[in-house]
């Protein structure tokens, strides 16, 4: 059986991830393609117990390497107990943010040595690389506008403060600008359709199915 394809999606806050995996999923499923949807941190029950510690509570109450090992230490829960079981059987995997997260955030956000970072990958996660990653790109201020309006709960990141969001954007494009092949930017700041069409379009075009 065909190894399934592993589709990540990455951006700030509030840039319409979550509803974007759900129409793309539908529109993979239509083609009669096996689908699941899974997200960072996140994803198993472990991981999901180390997302509670990471996005709830005092902004300031993790160590940016500690933010990192957390969320490396939920990735390899994930890969291992949900991610690689299912592109192995076929399954396609939409996951709701992945590693370049942990760059974009910790590393260009809180400022890490991206060395580091890079040798957690390389230790945790080594040659699993996204066929494709969908990047969604907006200004920061409509982002954190539009992850506020979603209400309370889970915000520990919105509230980082507007220069840590700049910097995690930033961390975003540089990660699509140097990784053209894997990477595509999606202009997150039209309607749902027209998001939604460029996803497909991306989709379509980079992994051959006709979407
Ligand atoms: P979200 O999935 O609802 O966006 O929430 C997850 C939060 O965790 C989000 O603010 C980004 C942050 N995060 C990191 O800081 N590092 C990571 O490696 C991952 C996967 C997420």
């Amino acid at each position: 059986m065909a190894r399934g394809r592993f589709i990540t999606l990455e951006g700030g806050e509030g840039a319409g991830k979550s509803t974007q995996i759900a129409l793309l999923k539908t529109a993979l499923e239509a083609k009669g393609i096996a689908v699941i949807v899974t997200r960072e941190p996140g994803g198993s029950q472990g991981g999901e117990e180390i997302r509670s510690l990471l996005v709830n509570g005092e902004t300031h109450r993790w160590e940016p390497l500690t933010e990192a090992l957390l969320n490396y230490a939920a990735r390899y829960e994930h890969l291992q107990k949900l991610i690689l079981p299912a592109l192995e059987n076929g399954t396609w995997v939409l996951c709701d943010r992945f590693a370049d997260s942990t760059m974009a955030y910790q590393g260009y956000g809180h400022g890490m040595d991206r060395e580091i970072i890079r040798r957690l990958h390389r230790l945790v996660v080594d040659t699993v690389t996204p066929d494709l990653t969908l990047i969604f790109d907006m200004p920061v201020e409509q982002g954190l506008k539009r992850a506020g309006l979603r209400g309370a709960g889970e915000d520990r990141y919105e509230r980082m403060g507007r220069e840590f969001h700049e910097r995690l954007r930033q961390g975003f494009l540089d990660i699509a600008q140097k990784e053209p092949e894997r990477c595509a930017l999606i202009d997150a700041t039209g309607d749902i359709g027209a998001v939604a069409m460029a996803v497909a379009a991306e989709v379509s075009h980079r992994l051959k199915v006709d979407l």
